[in-house]
């Protein structure tokens, strides 16, 4: 039909779909299409029947948190944008995906557009914002396509541009094609680019609700949060609370890869165990070890943990996130201090440099496991990776910087047993690191199975 996805998004059944729901039934490509399932009902409410003192009173009794990672209130901050007095004011949808493997955003984005525009829509509103940007990844065509026309048939129909709806609200919408690396999804980099500067983070304060593009009150706001709102006010807050726990309500788009049966994005209700949800995109493929939970800045759960519920604070409090909504499921055939590796490289690749304990910071972790890996570290190396992933943490400019090390601090403490083995006998226990540059570094084996040495 038209308005297929990219193949490499699959949606899977199971969880609780609200978001995901149209995606298939809906033609994305068509106003009509999405009219005729209930669309832009949110906003005509919101525009036509509530002040936007009231929409912000909604999004706060249900208790939205915002889905781009830090599960801050949304009205929270758009009070604060509401309640400044300024002539300017600008709201930015941020799709730009900064975690390749998340699917949430895009898949919303190419399979129901008008979602996200109305919920931008809403928000503009409520602040009191008269231009409308979304903010897209410039590797998504179709998504940008979709988004084009979306907001092109929006404005046609008066209900995003001049006088929505017949009133006296005008929201200016656009499309922003953004490239960039990780960082680059950071909001105050995302709006650093925007303003046509390096797409690097900046100190805060000034918040961007008070102080951000163009130095006018700025409310970035990802991409599913601003579907939520939509959903919250075509279907109360009451509806979008009746699922997830009291301090993490409704849905979360969730993207689950790795050693995995179903590899897929699902729709859960917050609270959801880890178990659960595993068992939803079919279970593990081998016997699961560990699943990192949160994206290049979250952790690791080992398997016995797997009751963990699915929500902002309980993974906090476990060293994980909710992050970029990846997880990655892996089994005993996983290198811990591999994986850790990876995340830690993609941190350090990815950062933009700006801070100095990010930019060498990152890389000398990369080279402390990288010693750990070849059997060949420095006797006080595993002080060192500790020491200096607490140090790069706290001395943070952004979150990138500040998460950046959970891989490695959750793998450490977790799968000790996988960096000694390495460090001190040359083994990966998974039997996975099979670098053949190692091999002279290899100490005789004894009691080691054979599948586990290096190769
Ligand atoms: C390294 C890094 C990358 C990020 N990438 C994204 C991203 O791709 N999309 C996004 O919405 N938020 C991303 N964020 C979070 C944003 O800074 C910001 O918190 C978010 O856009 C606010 O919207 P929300 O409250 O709706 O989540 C990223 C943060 C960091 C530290």
């Amino acid at each position: 039909m038209a308005g297929a996805l990219s193949p490499q998004i699959r949606i899977l059944d199971g969880g609780e779909h609200r978001l995901l729901t149209d995606i298939g039934r809906v033609d994305p490509t068509s106003l009509a299409s999405y009219r005729e399932h209930g669309g832009y009902a949110g906003l005509e409410r919101a525009v036509t029947r509530l002040t936007p003192t009231d929409v912000i009173e909604e999004i706060r009794a249900a208790g939205l948190r915002g889905r781009g990672g830090s599960g801050f209130p949304t009205a929270a901050k758009w009070r604060v944008a509401r309640e400044m007095d300024a002539d300017r004011k600008i709201v930015v949808a941020n799709l730009m995906a900064a975690d390749p493997s998340a699917l949430g955003d895009r898949a919303l984005a190419e399979g129901n557009p008008h979602l996200v525009v109305e919920g931008l829509i809403i928000a503009a509103y409520a602040v009191g914002a008269s231009e409308a940007i979304v903010a897209v990844r410039r590797d998504w065509p179709l998504a940008i396509e979709r988004l084009q026309t979306a907001i092109r048939e929006a404005t046609d129909s008066h209900l995003g541009g001049y006088l929505v709806l017949g009133t006296d609200t005008s929201v200016q919408l656009s499309v922003w094609e953004g490239s960039g690396a990780y960082v680059a999804g950071e909001e105050t980099a995302l709006i650093s680019a925007l303003s046509g500067d390096r797409g690097m983070p900046l100190i805060r304060p000034p918040y961007p609700a008070e102080r951000g593009l163009w130095g006018a009150p700025t409310i970035v706001q990802n991409g599913e949060t601003l579907a939520h709102v939509a959903w919250i006010l075509a279907h109360s807050p009451d509806a979008f609370a009746s699922v997830g726990t009291e301090a993490s309500r409704g849905t979360k788009l969730v993207t689950v890869m790795g050693r995995v049966g179903e590899p897929g994005l699902l729709e859960i209700p917050l609270g959801t165990p880890l178990l659960d949800l595993l068992g939803m995109a079919g279970g593990g493929t081998g016997t699961t070890k560990a699943l990192f939970v949160g994206g290049p800045g979250g952790g690791a759960i080992d398997a016995g943990s797997l009751n963990l519920p699915y929500d902002f604070d309980d993974l906090e409090g476990a060293g994980a996130i909710i992050g970029s909504g990846s997880v990655l499921v892996t089994d005993s055939a996983t290198c811990m201090v591999d994986t850790a590796r990876f995340f830690i490289d993609f941190n350090a690749r990815e950062a933009c440099g700006k801070a100095v304990p990010c930019r060498i910071g990152t890389k000398r972790l990369v080279e402390t496991v990288d010693r750990i890996l070849a059997a060949t570290p420095r006797p006080n190396d595993f002080t060192l990776l500790r020491d200096l992933s607490r140090k790069v943490s706290d001395t943070a400019l952004c979150k990138l910087e500040r998460l950046a090390s959970g891989p490695i601090l959750t793998t450490l403490d977790r799968f000790g047993d996988e960096y000694r083995a390495h460090a001190e006998r040359g083994v990966c226990i998974a039997g996975a690191c099979r670098t053949s540059e190692l091999l002279p570094l290899i100490e005789p084996l004894a009691g080691v199975e054979p599948a586990a040495r290096l190769e």
